[in-house]
């Protein structure tokens, strides 16, 4: 997605959240003078969903379902053990038989060639939930988290960019400690686009691979990331630090060696004091997290916005489902708040 269309899927996020958050959870939200009672459309009604997931998952399965509901549609959870795929049926095949029944798939998969089969073969949209490569869902609730916790951060706010639809937000420096992973490469090919710096430290053996990097560089987000093995260097001057799980799913049987690799990349207030993070600075994990990466005194503590983000894992996925599966004769390129 171009940044604007990016900008287009929070702002129907935020839309979806202020109109809607009122009939779901009671948690955080709303804020007052967002309860209302226009209730967003059923715009996926009598449409199916196909959940095509080879990977374990809370939010991003929780996020999908619960929107289809919210949208007065139907998700069908497809599970490895589940279906025919994988064992008697290619991916392919799999991919045109769903296209025949179901409106989109949201797919989470292994190798990252898999979800390109898909999209290659479906005559329907598909959504990447997860990917050996990327993960592109988490870093849009990240975002959106960030725009609505804009008044932490201490830019000034005529700095803000122009962000219509959403609360504006400033430029950040955002600092990443830890495995470069799904998360981060979303991360590294969104935030420089969306006017923010990045500074990650990462061990130099797990750096982003090459495939993420030439994409990176392609999209000439390369000159707004400064890279670095010192996880202090990384949090210099960071308004918001983020960190992942060390061993991701699929890289259990490198679990000690990782261990050993991460050495000194908790994140804690330590480390940030240590390394002038600025002194507001706040903190996003996608989750499921070991407190190894992050100690208690940050996770629980009140610079962390790990349970806003995954709430909002809900809404920005309700947003893509609104927009590319209730609506999909809209190709991408023609998406608008
Ligand atoms: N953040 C995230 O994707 O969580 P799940 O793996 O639980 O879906
Ligand atoms: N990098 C992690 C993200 C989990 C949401 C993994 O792939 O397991």
């Amino acid at each position: 997605l171009s940044p604007a269309q990016i900008v287009g899927v929070l702002a129907r996020a935020h839309t979806l959240k202020k109109h809607g958050a009122a009939y779901l959870s009671p948690i955080g939200w709303p804020p007052r003078e967002f309860i209302n009672h226009r209730r967003p459309g059923p715009t996926l009604r009598n449409k199916s969903i196909a959940l095509l997931f080879s990977k374990r998952s809370t939010r991003t399965r929780l996020a999908a379902e619960t929107s289809a509901t919210f949208l007065g549609g139907n998700a069908i959870f497809l599970g490895q053990d589940d279906i025919q795929l994988g064992v008697n049926e290619s991916l392919r095949d799999s991919a045109r038989v769903i296209g025949g029944m179901c409106s989109g798939i949201f797919a989470r998969v292994d190798d990252h060639s898999e979800i390109e089969e898909l999209a290659k073969y479906s005559p329907v949209p598909v959504l990447n939930a997860l990917s050996s490569l990327w993960h592109p869902t988490q870093v849009l609730a990240d975002l959106l988290t960030l725009h609505e916790k804009h008044r932490l951060f201490e830019k000034p706010l005529e700095l803000a960019r122009e962000t219509p639809g959403i609360p504006p937000l400033s430029p950040l420096t955002v600092a990443y400690v830890g495995d470069s992973a799904n998360v981060l490469h979303d991360m590294l090919v969104t935030y420089p686009r969306m006017g923010h710096k990045l500074r990650i430290a990462s061990p130099d053996k797990y750096r982003a691979p090459s495939e993420v990097w030439d994409r990176v560089v392609q999209l000439g987000c390369d000159k707004d990331i400064v890279w670095t093995a010192d996880p202090k260097e990384a949090v210099h001057n960071a308004d918001v630090v983020v960190t992942d799980t060390w061993i991701s799913m699929g890289q259990e049987a490198e679990k000690e060696e990782r261990l050993q690799a991460f050495q000194g990349y908790q994140v804690t207030e330590a480390l940030c004091k240590e390394g002038g993070a600025k002194e507001n600075w706040k903190f996003l994990h996608c989750l499921p997290r070991k407190s190894h990466e992050v100690d208690d005194e940050v996770f629980y503590g009140p610079r962390s916005l790990v349970f806003d983000a995954a709430d909002n894992r809900m809404w920005t996925i309700m947003a893509l489902f609104d927009l590319l599966f209730a609506r999909w004769s809209l190709s991408p390129e023609r998406i608008t708040a």
